[in-house]
């Protein structure tokens, strides 16, 4: 190969990179994999506890809803729900709360699961301030 053709493909490869979109991740969207079970208005139950608020909250404990035995012993740890225990839940629920009737594998992926837990954790965090 000579080099004129090395260096075009060279270019040609920055090119597509710069052009692939950015890992921003928006939480809302991400938000959208949970919302059948969960809604963000105050105090309404669907299949899992409204969110909102739920930064802060002591586990378990939300007014109105009926939680497994077990999220309600992982209040009782004195567990609270801040942005690291949420990431640790999130990133695969029955790791954490071994009972939890949660019925949801994770955001686990390894390329994006981080970045959409995080972004799920800041979108939450948002809606009460
Ligand atoms: C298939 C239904 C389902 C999906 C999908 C789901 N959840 Fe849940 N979630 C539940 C249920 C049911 C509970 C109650 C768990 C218990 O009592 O053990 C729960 C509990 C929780 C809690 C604890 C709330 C509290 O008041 O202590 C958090 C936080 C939570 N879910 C976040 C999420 C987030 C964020 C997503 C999306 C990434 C999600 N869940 C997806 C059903 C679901």
């Amino acid at each position: 190969m000579n080099k004129t053709i090395m260096m075009s493909i060279g270019a040609a490869l920055v090119l597509a990179t710069s052009a692939l979109p950015s890992f921003a991740v928006d939480g809302e969207d991400v938000f959208k994999k949970c919302r059948v079970c969960h809604s963000i208005e105050d105090g309404k139950m669907k299949v899992g506890p409204s969110l909102y608020g739920v930064v802060g909250r002591t586990p378990g404990t939300l007014t109105g809803y009926k939680y497994s035995a077990s999220m309600i012993a992982f209040g009782e740890t004195g567990a609270v729900w801040d942005a690291a225990t949420l990431n640790t839940y999130l990133t695969k629920p029955r790791d954490l709360v071994t009972k939890t009737k949660m019925i949801f594998p994770g955001l686990n992926d390894e390329v994006t699961g981080e970045a959409d837990r995080l972004a799920v954790i800041a979108y939450l965090d948002g809606l009460d301030d």
